[in-house]
């Protein structure tokens, strides 16, 4: 019984020290978005056409599995760099049996991104000026970029949505394509 007593807190201090470092390597946790913000992301996603969608910073999966069950037809790419919340949501996308879902455990700011739809992220303002910068010198095959609480620095959104909540937490849309043409 010790032995298991033993392993349990192992897993326990494994799994905090693991979170806190992803945290503060990446400057933000793996906190899912609200439901409320859930539900306004995907609402934009249906008006995005039929190409991939790409969340950048997956989390544990709370975004891209719900949408890779939404559209089976589309092809959804998700880039976690954080260990336990890749881990958990690769393991949910077996269970669904999810085949239209990839799922990197990589640093997006080094992946070169395939054409797609929609990048959804939430994120902060630090990282939000990196994916500027990025959209702007690697310029890839993007239409849109939904962003959840932060907006892209310096750039007019085509739709802000206010959730109902507390702060009005705005959700923001880019047309990306047009303006990196
Ligand atoms: C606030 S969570 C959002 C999760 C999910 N997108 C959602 O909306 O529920 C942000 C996630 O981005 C991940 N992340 C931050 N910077 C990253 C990077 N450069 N490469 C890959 N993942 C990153 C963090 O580990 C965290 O899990």
């Amino acid at each position: 019984m010790i032995i298991f007593y033993i392993l349990l807190l192992i897993a326990v201090v494994f799994i905090t020290v693991s979170l806190i470092y992803s945290t503060v390597t990446l400057g933000i946790s793996p906190m899912p978005s609200s439901s409320k913000a859930y539900n306004t992301m995907m609402k934009l996603v249906d008006e995005t056409g039929s190409g991939s969608i790409i969340d950048l910073g997956s989390g544990w999966g709370n975004f891209v599995i719900p949408i890779a069950k939404r559209y089976p037809q589309r092809q959804i790419v998700g880039y976690e760099l954080s260990l336990l919340p890749w881990f958990i949501s690769s393991l949910l996308k077996k269970v669904f049996g999810l085949k239209n879902l990839t799922l990197h455990r990589k640093n997006f700011y080094d992946a070169k991104l395939p054409a797609a739809s929609v990048l959804v992220c939430y994120l902060y303002p630090e990282a939000m000026n990196r994916i500027k910068d990025k959209l702007l010198f690697e310029k890839p095959k993007v239409d849109f970029l939904i962003s959840n609480n932060f907006a892209l620095p310096s750039w007019q959104s085509y739709q802000v949505i206010r959730l109902d909540d507390f702060y009005k937490s705005p959700v923001y849309l880019y047309k990306i394509g047009e303006k990196i043409a």
